[in-house]
Order: structure tokens, then C-alpha cells, then sequence
């Protein structure tokens, strides 16, 4: 029972104290897979970056020290964690640099093959369906483009087994096979180190 409602709002945050409580957690145990996911991507100041599932916005406001000229733009389908970025980075929402929009992955009102580099951090095992959610980023990345996913396997497969994860989803190589029936290609996962936390990355490049 608690195990299912911690699952709920881990993936779709609402507002209330179970809301409150996982925005904390992301806020800090999430900074540093967000600020290193956007450090990994190699983003270029005129690039336009996408960002999946921001949750609160910490990696938004680090991916916006990286632009000078470029556009930001973030999804989550969540009222509350569209709200909190929004608040977060609200000088440059209101300068049109950022752009967020409330939406799933699997249905994003972005043009194709507009994108730069995608970046996400724990949130391709709460997409309802990982295809989908594949074959929409494919089509508005630009082909060669860069998508970047940090998560913590070691913390994720343990959420997993207390079932607060959604059956299997969470394995990256349901995530990655996806990832390659979509059209990435050069799909891989590699283990870094930062701030003396071990996390993986996974990378993939949209396909030419
Ligand atoms: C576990 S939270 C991670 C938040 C943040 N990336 C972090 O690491 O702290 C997952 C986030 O992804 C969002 N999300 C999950 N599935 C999604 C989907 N299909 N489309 C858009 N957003 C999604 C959730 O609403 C939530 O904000």
C-alpha cells in the first residue's frame, strides 16, 4: 500500500503532503544525477536542450547557465512540478529563454528534428509507454543529436524491490532496447563518479 503510493507520486507528484515530501527528496538527493546529466550532454551555448520529467527544475537552472543564445525547454506531466520549475526559473521563463511545457513525453507539442540535446534523470521507469516515449524524442531530436539519462542502479533497483518502482520498467535494458527499436543509436550505459556518488549514464544518439 505505501510502497504503490510512494510509487504514485515519485512519478506523478500532486499537490499535498506526499507532493511536498518527494519534492524535498528530489531537491536533495536529485541535484547532483540532474546537474551532471546536463554537464554530460556537452550542450553548446546556441543549442536548443530539452529536458524530461524536471521534477522541481534543478537541472533546468544549471542547463541555463549553459546557454547564451539558445532555448531551453522542459516536460513534465505533473501540475506540480510544472509549477515548481516554473517558480524556480521564472526570470527566464518570462524572457522566453526557458519553455515548459505540461505535457507526457509521449505526446510533446515540439516541431521535428528541433533539438540539440535531451537530457533526463530517474523518469524513463514511470512512462506509461517507454516506445512511445522513445519514438517522440526521436522525432524531435535532430539527427545526431545527444540524449543523456544519469540514475543511481544501485538505489533504483532497491526501490524496485520494495515495489515502488513499476515492474521491471526500471531495468535499464528495457529502457535502452527501446531506446534502439525507436532509432538511437550507439545506445550505452557507463558508471561515473561525482561528489563521491557512483551513478550510470546513459547515453544515445538519434539516428541519421
Ligand atoms: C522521480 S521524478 C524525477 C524528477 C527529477 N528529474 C529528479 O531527478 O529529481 C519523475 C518526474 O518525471 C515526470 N514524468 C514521469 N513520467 C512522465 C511522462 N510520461 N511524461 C512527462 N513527465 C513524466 C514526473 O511527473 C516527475 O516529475
Amino acid at each position: 500500500m505505501w510502497a504503490e503510493k510512494l510509487s504514485q507520486q515519485l512519478g506523478r507528484p500532486t499537490w499535498g503532503v506526499g507532493g511536498w515530501l518527494v519534492t524535498r527528496f528530489f531537491i536533495r538527493k536529485n541535484r547532483v544525477l540532474e546537474e551532471n546529466a546536463v554537464q554530460l550532454c556537452g550542450i553548446q551555448p546556441g543549442d536548443t536542450v530539452l529536458e524530461v520529467g524536471h521534477g522541481p527544475g534543478l537541472g533546468l537552472r544549471s542547463a541555463a547557465k549553459l546557454l547564451t543564445h539558445g532555448t531551453l525547454l522542459g516536460v513534465d506531466y505533473s501540475e506540480l512540478m510544472h509549477n515548481k520549475a516554473k517558480k524556480l526559473l521564472k526570470e527566464h521563463v518570462a524572457s522566453g529563454k526557458v519553455r515548459l511545457h505540461l505535457c507526457d513525453v509521449a505526446a510533446m507539442p515540439l516541431a521535428d528534428n528541433t533539438v540539440d540535446r535531451v537530457f533526463h534523470c530517474n523518469c524513463y521507469y514511470f512512462w506509461p509507454d517507454q516506445r512511445k516515449g522513445a519514438s517522440e524524442l526521436h522525432r524531435v531530436m535532430k539527427p545526431g543529436a545527444l540524449m543523456v539519462t544519469t540514475l543511481r542502479l544501485e538505489n533504483v533497483s532497491l526501490l524496485a524491490s520494495k515495489q515502488a518502482l513499476p515492474k521491471d520498467k526500471w531495468r535499464p535494458e528495457v529502457y535502452m532496447s527501446a531506446l534502439s527499436d525507436s532509432g538511437f543509436t550507439d545506445v550505452r550505459m557507463e558508471d561515473a563518479r561525482a561528489e563521491n556518488i557512483t551513478f550510470q549514464a546513459i547515453y544515445a544518439t538519434a539516428s541519421k
